[in-house]
């Protein structure tokens, strides 16, 4: 990547094929405003943090830190919105979702450069799935915004008012579309905080956002870290807050709020269990493990962190597993052959490696693929840990890492109760060519989100979410919207 440092403009035409005019500059700023009632606004105390370039750890852009003050301005905005927002007709609100989902396509581009240099992850992620995905959210929900009568029949569904989303850095546009566009076609306004080492595409939308001449006030994007989070959740006058993150933060969440009207919907961690039964497509069954753990360098909250192979099975995919990790790229996001970008942030990267010693301590047996990690920025190999048991905490706990733990099985019965022996309740994967078999265990799995024969695949008209610890609630299709409503 070459940076002119004078327009502080990044040339990034080469990482497509084509390479067209359009994207041969991504301009980025160099100071960030908060986007309250329409307008970018300086924070009312004056502070800015900086945003990372994960893959080298130098300074991006400085960017506003929303203070109480600051939220406060943003509800105020948001709820002097609503009353607007929520009686216009649901073909009108439906226009200009539609708007945002066109202006997110045509500068698809532009936002998958940002993506991937503001969080590390791959170009070819961000460009395919990330922000497709995006704009697809947008469509989608644009359709149902005049349809709210049909989504709830025999009943009337009226918006929550004003709503608080407090989002990660994992999929930072995607989870901005799943908050924003239900919320956005039940009637509700909205002050949305992305997270703090992430914040550049949500601030790209806030300018689509102005382009799209969504009246003011209706969405309000502010930035800032935990503090900033927090103010929105204690806020008086917010009506509900959807959030996705940690299990700690939603903890600490559903008790900021006890005692309050505030409705919550939590979309937490996860310790997703992938099954490999020995009658599976093997070739294909690798394919899934390498993509359930090692997309978006495994920091996915549904990724499948751990693996179950049917022993007669297990030397076999094992040995074509190690095999495939030898072929991961690991290298620069903004490259389009890389496939393991960089880790998201310093922090995330010390979570990672403490977890791999605390492996290595437990007696796991380390695998990892023999690759040169670039010297500047946070980096972590394809990692797989076998000899490992029900008891070990790399089998219990969210790494959000590429860290596989790979434990096998005799029979299915004893692969359920393995699967579902974790705090987490959020996905799992079945590999196998027996139907019937399908259609037994999804039953008995206890997750939200099971995958057959595939792993990590996304829709908006799917919804998805968690039981246990993974939270509650559901984001996507009718089910996302009905969270945005309620009932008169
Ligand atoms: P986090 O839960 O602290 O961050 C998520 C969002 O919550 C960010 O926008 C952050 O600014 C905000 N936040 C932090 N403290 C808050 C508070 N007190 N009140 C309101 N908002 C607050 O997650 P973190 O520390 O970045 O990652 C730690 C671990 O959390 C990861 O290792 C992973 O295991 C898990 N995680 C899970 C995610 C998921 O998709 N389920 C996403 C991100 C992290
Ligand atoms: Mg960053």
């Amino acid at each position: 990547m070459q940076k002119n440092e004078n327009s502080n403009v990044f040339k990034a035409s080469w990482i497509y094929d084509e390479a067209p005019e359009s994207i041969d500059h991504i301009q980025i700023k160099k100071k960030y405003e908060l986007f309250i009632d329409g307008k970018f606004t300086k924070p009312v105390k004056g502070n800015y943090f900086d945003t990372i370039n994960p893959s080298n750890n130098q300074k991006i852009a400085s960017v506003a830190e929303a203070s109480d003050e600051d939220v406060d301005k943003a509800v105020k905005a948001a709820r002097e919105a609503f009353l607007g927002w929520s009686n216009l007709s649901g073909k009108e609100r439906g226009k200009y979702i539609f708007r945002i989902a066109r202006l997110i396509q045509e500068r698809a581009r532009e936002f998958a450069v940002i993506e991937s240099l503001d969080g590390g992850k791959p170009i070819r992620e961000s460009r395919d799935i990330d922000i497709p995905l995006a704009a697809n959210h947008f469509f989608y929900y644009a359709g149902w915004a005049d349809k709210l009568a049909y989504a709830f029949p025999n009943r009337t569904a009226k918006p929550l008012g004003v709503v608080g989303q407090i989002i990660p850095w994992n999929f930072p546009l995607l989870m901005a579309s799943w908050k924003l566009a239900p919320a956005l076609s039940a009637g509700n306004t909205i002050v949305l905080k992305p997270a703090e080492t992430t914040p550049l595409t949500a601030l790209k939308l806030a300018e689509i956002i102005q382009e799209s001449g969504l009246p003011k006030g209706v969405i309000n994007i502010v930035t800032g870290a935990g503090e900033t989070g927090a103010s929105i959740v204690n806020h008086p006058d917010i009506d509900k807050i959807a959030f996705t993150g940690s299990t700690g933060v939603g903890k600490y969440i559903q008790k900021a709020i006890a005692g309050t009207p505030k409705k919550l919907t939590l979309e937490l961690g996860g310790k997703g269990a992938n099954i490999i039964f020995e009658d599976a497509a093997i070739d294909q069954a690798v394919e899934g493990i390498v993509n359930a753990i090692f997309f978006n360098q495994g920091h996915v909250c549904c990724a499948g962190s751990r693996l179950f192979v049917q022993e007669s099975v297990a030397d076999l995919v094992i040995q074509k597993l190690k095999n495939r990790m030898e072929t991961l790229i690991v290298g620069n996001p903004l490259d389009k052959n890389t496939d393991i970008g960089a880790i998201n942030s310093k922090k995330q990267l010390q979570t990672i490696e403490n977890y791999i010693k605390i492996g290595l301590n437990e007696g796991g047996e380390i695998y990892q693929t023999k690759c040169t990690l670039p010297k500047e920025g946070n980096w972590c190999a394809p990692t797989l840990f076998l000899n490992v048991s029900q008891s070990h905490r790399i089998v219990q706990e969210e790494i959000f890492g590429p860290v596989l733990a790979i434990q096998t099985f005799r029979t299915i019965d004893e692969v359920i109760e393995k699967a579902n022996n974790t705090p987490y309740g959020l996905s799992a994967g079945v590999w196998t060519q027996t139907g019937s078999k399908i259609f037994h265990i999804t039953q008995k799995l206890n997750a939200g989100v099971i995958w057959a024969n595939t792993f990590n695949k996304f829709d908006p008209t799917s919804p998805f979410g968690g039981y246990k610890e993974s939270g509650f609630g559901r984001e996507g299709g009718l089910h996302g919207l009905s969270s945005y409503v309620k009932f008169e």
